[in-house]
């Protein structure tokens, strides 16, 4: 359990692996999350099918599933492991309280015990996002990485790649 602070009162979340019987839950994060994602249910669900290449947490309060991270390992199973941060979102009205935060940092140390269990370990962290999220500064404060890149018009707008070489300080 890990303790945020919400207005006054001191709310305890967890932080866990995602399971089948949360997926209509987490489509409900993903839909109210991102205006321009369609299909929001095959979106999850055949992500969810692909562990341990993607991996998904779900950051919840008492039996409520208030965030969710989607986590992709590339370019095959490594040695030494790049992963991406594809997808982190939390309801709107769970936002600026550390929800964000949490679950990049507890779901990625629970991956980096996976990784040591299979004689892996994490090189670099990956992550883009477009040139105006502010989720960009969530991921210089969490995961200490730069724009290393920016490419213009690539979804929705500008998009910025940005990487974390210096995991072992997030
Ligand atoms: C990006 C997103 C996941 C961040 O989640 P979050 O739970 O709001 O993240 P946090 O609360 O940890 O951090 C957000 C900000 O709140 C601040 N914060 C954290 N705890 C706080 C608290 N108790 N009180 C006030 N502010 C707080 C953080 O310092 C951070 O501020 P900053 O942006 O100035 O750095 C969320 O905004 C979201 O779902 N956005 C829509 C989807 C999206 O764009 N996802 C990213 C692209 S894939």
């Amino acid at each position: 359990m890990v303790q945020l602070q919400k207005r006054d009162e001191k709310i305890k979340y967890k932080i866990r692996r995602m399971k089948l019987a949360d997926v209509s839950a987490v489509v409900k994060v993903h839909s109210q999350s991102f205006s321009r994602q369609l299909e929001s249910e095959e979106w999850i669900s055949c992500n969810f099918k692909a562990y341990p290449r993607v991996r998904i947490y779900l950051a919840q309060v008492d039996e409520e599933t208030v965030g969710y991270i989607q986590w992709i390992e590339k370019s095959g199973f490594r040695r030494e492991v790049v992963l991406e941060l594809e997808q982190i979102a939390v309801m709107p009205t769970w936002r600026n309280q550390g929800v964000g935060s949490s679950l990049i940092s507890s779901s990625l140390s629970l991956i980096k015990k996976e990784l040591v269990s299979r004689g892996s370990a994490l090189k670099h962290v990956l992550v883009t996002t477009r040139t105006d999220n502010d989720a960009q500064k969530l991921y210089k404060e969490t995961l200490k990485a730069s724009v290393e890149a920016t490419i213009p018009d690539l979804f929705s707008a500008d998009e910025v790649i940005m990487i974390s070489r210096d995991i072992s300080v997030a």
